[in-house]
């Protein structure tokens, strides 16, 4: 039965992470997947999630399962971070929320939400955009159109276009936005840009399905939620995939929240039936464990505080880095004008090199990052920063 199957080449981010794993070079730099690291290329537990480890160990008495949409005390407080204190949504009982494994998960059960609500659903997702949306929500069944957005030869956000091409989608089509700090371009909208995208969306009908993948790593944890907050306060419906891998540093233990804000409570009942009959034909329920610490971390104002501190310091450093690099490369003689790079928000930054030169780094200096030249701001470091620097200008 199996022989009809072809090898599939490795997977576009974690292939990268294999082949940094196998190069000899003890100079290599690794800037692929998205993963934070500090000065020494580690990436530690957080010291709030540490504390929360000690204090369900001590409290958790059992394994039996838990309910079928999660650790309530993590969904509560995720909304409350992601939609904000007393958001009228939640207070007229109109979200529907399932704890899931990780923001794949998340992503994965809100498709097969849009696939049982019209198995036509065409969803738009920016040019460029994560390399796992696509299989994702393809895999789902759904059809995947593209809208413009990030302009190469300018580093910048392609406004206009994207705002005519939104201008044509249909009735119950659906847009993907990143919530904030894009992957892979770093580009987020402005203020302006959301409430232009709120009024095309209001005017077409269109529904926001919102990847809220970098809370707190652009212009924290309070300003990244500006849109995610105004479509979800002017629009009947939007839906919204989050992931607490980044800003709890809880990677391996997907940890991620599926929302579906809707017009009443009466389809609330409703969507959270059918959302929880997903999941339970995939894998039944989320893994407790991940959101159990995120409950703890986010119901107790100390650990909380602790929490948002060490948010602000992983935010600022990797804005300090960015100036960092920007700074070395003007340094090493760099023909091209990187400042764009310090604009940029989040995690990621596309430095705007073609394949070509971005396998020329790979190959001749062991720097490895994604071939649309997206890099993890956060690999970077005073130790290698040089080092990249220069292997940068010598492939421009
Ligand atoms: C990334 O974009 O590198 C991260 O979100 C990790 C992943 O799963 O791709």
């Amino acid at each position: 039965m199996l022989e009809v199957l072809p090898k599939l080449p490795a997977d576009p981010i974690l292939g990268l992470s294999a082949a940094y794993r196998e190069d000899p070079n003890p100079n290599k730099i690794d800037l692929g997947v998205g993963v934070y690291k500090d000065e020494n290329g580690n990436t530690p537990i957080l010291s709030s999630i540490a504390k929360a480890q000690k204090i369900l160990l001590a409290q958790e008495t059992s394994k039996t399962y838990i309910t079928p949409q999660g650790v309530q005390g993590y969904i509560n407080g995720m909304l409350e971070l992601l939609l904000g204190k007393g958001h009228p949504a939640v207070i007229e009982d109109r979200v529907a929320a399932v704890q899931a494994p990780g923001g794949c998960g998340a992503l994965r059960v809100l498709s097969e939400l849009l696939k049982r609500c019209n198995a036509d659903t065409t969803v738009w997702v920016s040019d460029p955009t994560w390399a796992n949306h696509i299989p994702l929500i393809g895999s789902a069944g759904l059809n995947i159109e593209t809208y413009p957005y990030f302009d190469k030869a300018t580093a910048n956000i392609k406004f206009d276009e994207m705002a005519d091409c939104l201008k044509q989608v249909k009735k119950g089509d659906v847009v993907l936005l990143h919530g904030c700090c894009h992957n892979p371009t770093g580009a987020d909208l402005t203020k302006e840009q959301w409430q232009t995208v709120l009024e095309i969306a209001q005017q077409q009908g269109f529904i926001p399905f919102i990847d809220v993948a970098y809370q707190g790593f652009g212009d924290g944890l309070e300003d990244d939620a500006y849109g995610v907050r105004l479509l979800t306060t002017n629009l009947p419906e939007v839906i919204i995939a989050a992931s607490c891998s980044k800003n709890f540093g809880l990677y391996r233990e997907r940890v991620g929240l599926a929302v579906s804000v809707t017009n009443s409570s009466a389809t609330r009942q409703i969507v959270q039936t059918q959302i929880q009959s997903i999941a339970r034909a995939i894998y039944s329920m989320p893994p407790s464990y991940g959101g159990a610490l995120v409950d703890i971390v986010l119901n107790d104002p100390l650990l909380k505080t602790e929490w948002q501190g060490e948010v602000e310091d992983m935010r600022v450093r990797m804005q300090s880095l960015r100036q960092l690099l920007v700074a070395k490369l003007a340094e090493k003689g760099a023909t091209k004008d990187f400042s764009f790079v310090t604009q940029q928000k989040g995690m990621f930054s596309y430095l705007c090199i073609s394949p070509e030169q971005v396998k020329a780094i790979r190959a001749k200096h062991s720097v490895y990052f994604v071939d649309s030249s997206r890099v993890n701001i956060a690999g970077i470091s005073l130790k290698n920063v040089d080092a990249l620097a220069t292997a940068l200008v010598d492939v421009l």
